[in-house]
């Protein structure tokens, strides 16, 4: 099974997701839909919401409420992006000017807001108090992690396991919590949750430290952001911390003083490339996400058997083997 048909057996239920959003933009204050628009309209993989509705459908779930859930986790991811393309200074996403450069920082911060309250009143909706600590405890963490990825800039001496830390919290526990979402509205029980949970974790996981390598080694084009971002900003990650630990003692003492500068030229951004994959910490960082896949997997051990499972795993797979 393919990555395609895993979208495409689900491309009706994201429609209706797709409609769930529009919907939730509407109002009276023009500025906001215009944003969010710009925002949501641009593509964007809406991976999340496709694990809500998988991990829903895995633990029997046959009603609706997960397309409504599927646009509250995109909601809130997009919150997120709007906050955090103004916190690193960027200048593209999925290929679009960022709307704190087409608009300002102010307005890109406050439709954030907006749209995180939104996807909350939208989930009170469902008046189900496991989803809204499910929802809460996930935001938090995101929030936490977003400051943490901040404080940590420019931190030479970040460890993998502080790495680790970070990501889990800014980015896995939002995949995280869209799995057990699903689970939550199936209501089996806690086992179901804790599994997908688990599950959604280790996906969370692979899929930053993929974005982290893609930060080096995408096609910027295919990405849709800007490459050597994450240099540029002194954000140290896995491929970086890696190539410190083991690489060449001249070599690291000139990435170390481009770390530190935070100024190179494309010469210089493509030797750090170079640098990162022949001392193998690219390699390093990949196979780091791909044991992240593999235990994500093995969190299903329950679902043996089911075809969904399949889907999940071919999702796992992705999300390290993508190029945007
Ligand atoms: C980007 O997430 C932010 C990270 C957590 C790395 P995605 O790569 O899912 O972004 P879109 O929604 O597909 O653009
Ligand atoms: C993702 O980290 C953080 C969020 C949860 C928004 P990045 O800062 O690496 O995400 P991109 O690369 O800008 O999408
Ligand atoms: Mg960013
Ligand atoms: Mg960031
Ligand atoms: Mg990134």
């Amino acid at each position: 099974m393919s990555i395609q048909e895993v979208w495409e057996a689900f491309r009706s239920e994201l429609q209706e997701v797709e409609e769930e959003l529009q919907g939730s933009l509407r109002s009276h204050t023009a500025l906001i839909p215009d944003v969010a628009r710009h925002l949501l309209g641009s593509g964007g993989k809406r991976l999340r919401p496709l694990l809500v509705l998988l991990s829903a459908r895995l633990c029997g779930y046959r009603g609706r409420e997960d397309r409504v859930l599927g646009a509250v986790v995109e909601l809130i991811h997009s919150a997120s992006l709007l906050h955090d393309d103004v916190v690193d200074h960027a200048e593209v996403r999925r290929g679009r000017p960022v709307a704190n450069l087409l608009w300002n920082n102010q307005t890109a911060i406050l439709v954030g807001d907006y749209l995180y309250s939104k996807a909350l009143r939208l989930a009170v909706g469902l008046g189900s108090v496991r989803v809204m600590e499910t929802l809460s405890e996930a935001s938090l963490r995101m929030a936490e992690g977003e400051v943490l990825d901040l404080v940590h800039s420019g931190d030479l001496g970040l460890s993998e396991t502080e790495y680790l830390d970070l990501i889990e919290a800014k980015t896995a526990a939002l995949i995280a919590a869209s799995c057990r979402l699903g689970a939550v509205l199936a209501g089996r029980g806690v086992e179901q949750e804790e599994a997908l949970y688990r599950y959604g974790m280790g996906v969370g996981m692979a899929f930053q430290i993929a974005d982290d390598v893609l930060d080096y080694t995408a096609e910027e084009k295919r990405l849709g952001k800007a490459l050597g971002k994450d240099l540029r900003e002194g954000k140290v990650t896995l491929p970086v911390i890696r190539f410190l630990e083991k690489g060449r003692s001249e070599e690291t003492q000139r990435v170390r003083r481009l770390l530190a500068a935070r100024q190179f030229t494309a010469e210089d951004l493509a030797d750090i490339c170079g640098m990162l994959r022949d001392s193998g910490a690219l390699a390093y960082a990949v196979s780091r996400a791909r044991e992240y896949a593999r235990d994500a997997v093995a969190a299903l051990e329950a679902f043996e058997g089911d075809p969904l499972r399949q889907s999940l795993a071919v999702v796992a797979e992705y999300v390290i083997d993508r190029d945007s």
